[in-house]
């Protein structure tokens, strides 16, 4: 009998990220030592077939149907929203009212008006509260943010990140509903700005502090799609593609660039940043290792480096295997809960709180309407 302290997750949403937190829920408890340990207590989605068929297939105790029935539940501790972004507000308003802890998706909101009022609703309640900006835990990342943080880069002068993809290209691809929900500005708020951006976004500011100017450009490829809901053949609201450039309040410059056009590309998103002394960039598609360029080197061996985190002193990989074997991108997730699951032992809340991601969505909200101005937008 475990002497752990059980946390009552009620999960909303069954799709990607649904089976991401689950499984992160699942492994937490035996690779970290938490006081805390989540009990998949249920799961909640509109159609009784689908949820009862993913709550069977991950150990759910029990389903739902209706969130505001979950909510109203008194086993329930903490609440997980893993649906489309347009209904963040609303269940994370009626959480915080309930007193229930929040882990919510990323973007936190539609926009930074919903975002505020959703940062104050758990700031009036009280409630823990967590937004899944989950590439700051691969270790990788977390290890550049050591390095900066020790100030081996020096001064900071170049962030350059992109987030490319190629699954919208087909102009006979529907928008909206289950699945394609990304592609309903109605559903997603925006395009690859709050989907994909959003994730570079987030690191940046934790890499490297905040924004203080954007400029931005983006573009709709295909301007009119059919509703899968509807049938009819309505105006695509969303952004195909944005680029914007970014100076930091350290005086840095910074390109961003992301696209669902990027024929050959599924998930690249990369990083690089360039300092006084030296430079480390990172890439998903080979998440477990950082390049590191240190100018300080014996100049007959100076080079890009090829770090594999894997070394117990790395972030996160002492919990894991040996050194040499890696982790990937669903132990992210993990390390994410085994975060939040500390900072209620600690009090020390888990980055990025909803405040935090607030900073996120203000940089999202002021792309965009640089893109729409013509202007650089202060944020
Ligand atoms: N952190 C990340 O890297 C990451 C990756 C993908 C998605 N996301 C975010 O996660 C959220 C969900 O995305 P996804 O890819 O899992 O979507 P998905 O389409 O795979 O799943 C969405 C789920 O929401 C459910 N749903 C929709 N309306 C509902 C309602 N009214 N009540 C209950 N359930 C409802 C659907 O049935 C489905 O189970 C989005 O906010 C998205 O931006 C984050």
């Amino acid at each position: 009998m475990s002497d752990k302290t059980p946390l009552n997750i009620g999960m909303i949403g069954y799709g990607f990220m649904g089976r991401a937190h689950s499984n992160a829920y699942c492994k937490v408890g035996n690779f970290f030592d938490t006081k805390y340990q989540p009990v998949l207590k249920a799961a909640c989605a509109r159609s009784q077939e689908s949820v009862q068929a993913f709550a069977d297939n991950w150990g759910y105790e029990t389903i739902e149907t209706d969130w505001r029935a979950l909510l109203e539940r008194d086993d329930i501790d903490a609440v997980d929203i893993c649906v489309p972004n347009n209904l963040h507000r609303e269940i994370a308003l009626a959480a915080a009212d309930a007193g229930k802890m929040i882990l919510c998706e990323k973007p936190l909101a539609m926009d930074t008006a919903e975002g505020e009022e959703m940062c104050q609703a758990v700031e009036a309640a009280g409630v823990a509260n967590m937004v899944w900006y989950n590439y700051r835990r691969v270790p990788a990342v977390s290890l550049a943010k050591q390095l900066i943080d020790e100030g081996r880069l020096g001064k900071i002068f170049h962030y350059r990140s992109v987030f490319l993809q190629d699954w919208t290209i087909s102009e006979d691809l529907p928008q909206g509903g289950e699945a394609l929900w990304r592609l309903d500005v109605d559903a997603a708020g925006s395009g690859v700005t709050g989907d994909l951006l959003a994730h570079c976004i987030d690191t940046a500011i934790w890499l490297n502090g905040g924004i203080s100017t954007v400029s931005a450009m983006t573009e709709t490829f295909i301007k009119e799609r059919t509703h899968q809901l509807t049938g009819e053949v309505q105006k695509v609201g969303i952004d195909d593609a944005c680029a914007f450039l970014a100076r930091f309040e350290n005086g840095s410059l910074a390109t961003f660039e992301s696209t669902r056009y990027a024929r050959g590309h599924k998930a690249l998103y990369t990083l690089e940043i360039n300092g006084e002394h030296a430079s480390i960039s990172w890439d998903l598609h080979d998440l477990h290792r950082l390049s590191y360029f240190d100018h300080r080197d014996d100049s007959l061996v100076r080079g890009w480096r090829s770090i594999h985190v894997t070394d117990g002193d790395m972030p996160y990989m002492d919990k894991w295997w040996v050194p040499g074997l890696q982790i990937g991108y669903e132990h992210t997730f993990v390390h994410q809960v085994a975060d939040f699951l500390e900072s209620l032992e600690t009090g020390e809340p888990a980055s990025p709180t909803f405040r935090d991601a607030l900073e996120t969505q203000k940089i999202c909200d002021a792309v965009l309407d640089s893109a729409q101005s013509g202007q650089w937008t202060e944020i």
